[in-house]
């Protein structure tokens, strides 16, 4: 705290963001003791941001004095009115401190929120007893219980920000001060607007479709209703719940994430590796990948050349690109004239010598061997001879696509996920040769992507699609043994998946596994047990939602997968030709195994070195595949229920299918 006349400045400074530690807590109370005798006080903090949020190393040991609501209810409290000027990300306990000052002013790009849903909480220092009285039920709800964030202008409109100011913080603060409007009621003493329980039941069931099964935006809520009792009692029944959340699954579940999200991103392998810088990209196929890729890029603000394989290909992809484009501006995520900067930014042309100037060329063409090779010798040939050059394969293996190319270092796996300009996973796959420097490369460009890196190395499908393989092993495995496709996606959704199996399936197309499956028929361990259902389904054209049936049909409507009497027979004569008496699986029996099959695959991924950690198993489940991220990821799950229940489950699975699953140590 310093004085300058009758002005008392208290200044934050703890990087990276200014997390409200103990040390903090207790400056900001000394410092609100001692502004007693100044005109007003300001409340700012050095660095790049306002306080961002509460310090989540402490959650998990109990909490120490002074506690944050106790600090806050000083400053509503103190005789000397307090300013919050601030700039950055005001998030949780920042957004909480700011809302208990007299007046708050911030830059035009500053953001609020109370992200505590995200980590399974409710705020603990009356972020819920405030917000709603400041701007409204509404938009708290949006706010606690959906994690928006929302802008300074936004913020200003709802009427929680005197003003939004321009930079510098400092100036604008003395100017506001210098004209001081009269001292508002303190925002905790404003009273509710009282909201009926319909309000509430609507509200409810809103969030209720939306979680999937995650418990936190409904406790938000629940807290945001104490909002219209007074003050005190609100805050201590938030405070309270606060308390016994950081202890819930959940809560554990989400913050487990929030930090293998940050382990995945940054290797230990690459600590020491420096990123080169990437300005060009060529993308060699304008199909549904290649496309996707592309626009992914141009969100990214990155010049991008689409090689195709004849002049019709390469305008099909052109117009591909196009679309998605036009698809962000009319979702409001870019303007017109973004988009049109953008498109400016992209060529499509089957003339190799236009990738000359690429950092980066990244491929999607068909998934064959042959038609890869040639891809990369002729890119090898146009590109600089340090070019990073990249493949999108599923399932080939990036070294026999890589082979007898020059500086085999530069060379790697960049496995997107469909749609690619959505999906946030992408898996960096290395070689044995691939440089740490190349891999870095690749880590940057997922940030600037907006995507999460994870690294992986090489299997047959990878982490993502080896685990997919498994999952689907075993489901097929209910199928021939008595369940119905319907069943096991109703399991699967109502464990907290997006969707089951079977739907996904149907979403993604069959083609591409049913492909890959061909390829291993030959190599497969014959006594393993092979239900070949999905191979009969693709024979007979039902290649998924496009072709207008697979494991569904889709005949009223594209997107509402309806069963099919000819599936469920099909399924049924494979059984009965197999001698297979078919039996009830209950839903927790296809939950507890299809579970216990991907942490046992995950497992195998860690103990072969293909996966570095085994949060990055939980990572690629969650950013690739929708598993709930309230559930922490396979392994995180697994490894709360308790190796013997899932080892139990486990052998559930061998002796459903005699050689057909090999055990991780952590199992067997
Ligand atoms: P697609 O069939 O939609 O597109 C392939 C494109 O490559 C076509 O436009 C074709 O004209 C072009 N092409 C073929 N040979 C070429 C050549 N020599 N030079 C330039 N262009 C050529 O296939 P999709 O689905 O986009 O898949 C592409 C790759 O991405 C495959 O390796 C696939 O395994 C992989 N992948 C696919 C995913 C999916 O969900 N579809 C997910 C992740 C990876």
């Amino acid at each position: 705290m310093t004085r300058d006349g009758d002005i008392a400045w208290i200044t934050i400074d703890n990087p990276p963001v200014n997390a409200t530690s103990t040390a903090v807590r207790t400056g900001l109370a000394d410092a609100v003791r001692k502004i007693d005798g100044a005109r007003v006080a300001i409340l700012r903090c050095a660095g790049k941001t306002f306080v961002a949020g509460g310090d989540m190393s402490e959650f998990d040991k109990p909490p120490v004095e002074p506690h944050l609501p106790d600090v806050i209810n000083l400053i509503e409290r103190s005789k000397t009115p307090i300013l919050a000027a601030m700039h950055g990300t005001v998030l949780g306990g920042g957004f909480e401190l700011a809302m208990a000052c007299a007046w708050r002013i911030a830059l035009p790009g500053t953001r609020f929120g109370l992200p505590e849903v995200n980590v399974g909480l409710v705020p603990g220092a009356g972020g819920s007893q405030r917000l709603p009285r400041l701007i409204g039920m509404d938009a708290a709800i949006n706010v606690a219980c959906r994690g928006q964030l929302l802008s300074a202008q936004e913020l200003l409109e709802l009427g929680g920000l005197d003003s939004v100011v321009e930079a510098d913080l400092e100036i604008a603060a003395r100017h506001f001060i210098s004209q001081l409007p009269t001292r508002p009621i303190p925002v905790g003493n404003r009273k509710m607007p009282a909201l009926d329980t319909d309000y509430w039941g609507h509200q409810k069931s809103g969030l209720e479709k939306a979680s999937r099964g995650a418990m936190a935006p409904l406790e938000n809520l629940k807290a945001l209703q104490w909002a219209q009792l007074p003050l005190a009692e609100g805050m201590a029944r938030e405070r309270a719940l606060h308390l016994e959340l950081r202890n819930s699954a959940e809560s554990k579940a989400l913050r487990h994430v929030f930090f293998a999200e940050r382990a995945a991103s940054r290797p230990k392998a690459l600590a020491d590796a420096s990123p080169r810088d990437i300005t060009e990209i060529t993308i060699v196929g304008g199909g549904l990948m290649g496309a996707g890729i592309a626009a992914a890029c141009l969100f990214a603000d990155y010049r991008v050349t689409m090689l195709e394989a004849d002049p019709d290909a390469a305008a099909v992809g052109a117009k591909r690109v196009a679309d998605l484009l036009d698809g962000a501006l009319r979702r409001g995520k870019i303007d017109a004239s973004e988009r049109d900067q953008k498109q400016a930014r992209f060529r499509s042309t089957t003339d190799y010598s236009l990738a000359s100037t690429a950092d980066l060329a990244i491929e999607a063409v068909f998934e064959d061997l042959a038609v890869k090779k040639s891809v990369f010798e002729n890119l090898s040939a146009a590109m600089a001879p340090d070019a990073i050059l990249a493949t999108n394969t599923s399932y080939l293996d990036p070294q026999e696509i890589f082979a007898g190319i020059e500086n085999p270092d530069r060379c790697l796996g960049l496995h997107f996920f469909s749609p690619a300009h959505i999906m946030r996973l992408l898996e960096i796959v290395r070689t044995p040769e691939t440089s740490k420097s190349t891999l870095a490369t690749a880590f940057s460009l997922a940030r600037r992507l907006g995507k999460q890196g994870v690294m992986a190395g090489i299997c047959d499908g990878f982490i993502g699609n080896r685990m997919l393989s498994a999952y689907r092993r075993q489901a097929d495995y209910f199928l021939a043994d008595g369940a119905l496709p319907h069943q096991i996606d109703a399991a699967m959704r109502h464990f907290g998946m997006p969707m089951g199996p079977y739907e996904l399936q149907d979403l993604t197309g069959l083609q591409i596994a049913w492909a890959n499956r061909k390829r291993h028929a030959q190599s497969r361990d014959p006594r393993e047990r092979y239900v070949p259902i999905a191979d009969r389904i693709c024979e007979m054209g039902r290649l998924g939602q496009r072709a207008g049936r697979g494991w569904y049909r889709y005949e009223n409507d594209t997107r509402n997968p309806e069963r099919d009497p000819e599936v469920e027979a099909l399924i049924i004569d494979y059984s009965a030709e197999m001698g297979i008496k078919r039996r009830e699986f209950s839903e927790a029996e296809i939950q507890e195994r299809l579970m216990a099959v991907l942490f046992n695959e995950g497992a195998l991924i860690v103990e072969e070195g293909i996966a570095e950690q085994a949060s990055d198993v939980d990572i690629v489940q969650i950013h690739g595949y929708g598993f709930p991220r309230w559930r922490g990821g396979p392994m995180h799950f697994g490894a709360q229920l308790g190796m013997d229940i899932v080892a139990s489950a486990m052998n559930s699975v061998k002796d459903q299918s005699e050689n057909s699953w090999r055990l991780s140590k952590q199992l067997s």
